[in-house]
């Protein structure tokens, strides 16, 4: 094997689904694009977020302790490079992209119509955002759109290419320490 710089770690496990964080922040609609994120804990359920004060939405999370994380999919790759490009500060991002803000149940943050899966966020600890920008976050609700037909997610290889999901490999009669994390969504 070759010796390459832990710099470039990222590049290997960045690859969870790319998502757009909303935000909503003096009323109006806020989304940006995400790469760095990890689940934390199951119950109750903790993502760990990266969000740094160069994006309009790390305001906006700080003031009001609220986000959606939106699920998309492959047919919405374009835009959602595009729309980690440009700052909700300038653009209505929801209007340029023409994605569709829906009232969520939990928090003033819009869920975005046109994604997979929407998970409502609410701010659980801020104590590590001075040090690294990472927010953890506890979702409070999430909303599955099952009538959709495109399901494959997409995950950035750190570098501008994306690999889209393929083939699911099934080992579930391998998991069996783990038989409460079969359930379907
Ligand atoms: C593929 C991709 C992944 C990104 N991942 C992150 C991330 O994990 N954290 C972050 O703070 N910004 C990330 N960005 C940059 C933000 O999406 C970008 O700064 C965006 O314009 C912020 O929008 P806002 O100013 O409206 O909040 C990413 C951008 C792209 C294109």
């Amino acid at each position: 094997m070759d010796r390459i710089a832990p710099t470039k770690a990222y590049r290997l496990l960045e690859a969870g689904p790319i998502v757009l964080v909303t935000t909503r922040h003096d009323s109006i609609p806020n989304i940006m694009t995400m790469g760095f994120h990890m689940m934390i804990q199951h119950a109750p359920p903790l993502i760990g977020c990266i969000i740094g004060p160069w994006d309009h939405s790390y305001k906006a999370l700080r003031e009001t302790g609220e986000c959606v994380i939106a699920v998309p999919t492959v047919d919405l790759a374009r835009k959602v490079v595009k729309i980690g490009n440009c700052s909700g500060a300038e653009t209505d991002k929801f209007k340029k992209f023409r994605l569709t803000p829906l009232p969520a149940a939990e928090v003033g943050a819009p869920l975005v119509a046109e994604c997979l899966a929407n998970i409502e966020c609410r701010v659980a600890d801020t104590s590590l955002v001075g040090k690294y920008n990472l927010f953890v976050l506890e979702a409070v609700a999430i909303w599955i759109d099952r009538t959709r037909k495109e399901r494959r997610t997409l995950h950035h290889n750190g570098d501008g290419t994306f690999t889209a999901d393929g083939r699911v490999l099934d080992l579930k009669d391998l998991m069996v320490q783990w038989k409460q994390f079969q359930v379907p969504l």
